[in-house]
């Protein structure tokens, strides 16, 4: 299966050369744990392997996500301005539409016909797509009608031919009971907890599933650093 980089060269490493090609991968995890990052590398490797990319932004203007990168060494304005990557205001327009509609008495449905009219019209040549983040989408849904929307996006992304990054807060995905994980070709998950030997608080990234793909079940222990993220070398590695 062709492997394209997750931008994280130790992640690579992990998935036998990286994210399988034309699929989709969810990406959960807790507030802060790192998610839009991940995202941004994965976009700044494929910019600079001359994928087309779109990056589908519903909690942050595109403007803060190009401050984020930026933060991290990541320069995406040239590819702005070249069209080889689109920044979608996904989250101005759904503030202006549920604006619109409780001021019309309707409830949030125009933010889901917004994602999948978004998705229809992502062009045929688009290489990698990143929703950051698909929570918001879950919020206002039942969890059969949320599954079925995923199912028709990955399967119209698929069809595109996109790899895509699916990135969903942990809140949204337990409140879908973690059906997203079924509907996806690989699952990832950010976590920040206490290491119980020392008492400091680590970050984390656990591969529950990724098919076609031979995975370790062990976690592993990353950073944020200014040049964003890197994992650390597994104990196993060290030994
Ligand atoms: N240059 C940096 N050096 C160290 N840590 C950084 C740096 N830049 C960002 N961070 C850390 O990254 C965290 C945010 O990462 P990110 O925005 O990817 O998280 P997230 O999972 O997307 O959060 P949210 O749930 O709010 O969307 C910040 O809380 C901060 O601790
Ligand atoms: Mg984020």
């Amino acid at each position: 299966m062709e492997r394209i980089s997750t931008g994280i060269s130790e992640l690579d490493a992990k998935l036998s050369g990286g994210y399988p090609k034309g699929r989709a991968i969810l990406l959960t995890g807790t507030p802060g744990a790192g998610k839009t990052i991940f995202g941004l590398h994965f976009i700044q490797r494929s910019l600079t392997d001359g994928s087309k990319c779109l990056h589908i932004a519903t909690e942050e203007s595109p403007e803060d996500i190009l401050v984020q990168a930026e933060i991290l060494g990541l320069n995406l304005v040239p590819y702005l301005d070249c069209e080889q990557l689109r920044i979608e205001r996904v989250f101005e327009v759904r503030t202006e539409s549920s604006e619109m509609s409780t001021q019309l008495g309707f409830g949030f449905e125009t933010t889901e016909i917004n994602l999948l009219e978004q998705v229809k019209l992502v062009p045929d040549d688009t290489d990698v797509v990143v929703i950051d983040n698909m929570g918001v989408f879950a919020l206002n849904t039942g969890v059969k009608e949320f599954r079925d929307m995923l199912d028709t996006i990955t399967r119209l992304l698929a069809s595109k031919g996109c790899t895509t990054l699916m990135i969903m807060d942990e809140t949204a995905h337990n409140l879908t009971h973690g059906i997203a994980e079924y509907s996806t070709y690989g699952s990832i998950k950010l976590m920040m907890k206490e290491n119980p030997y020392t008492g400091v608080r680590e970050r984390y990234l656990d591969i529950p599933k990724m098919r076609s793909t031979e995975l370790s079940l062990e976690l592993s222990v990353f950073d944020i650093t200014s040049e964003g993220i890197k994992l650390r070398e597994s104990r196993s590695n060290n030994e």
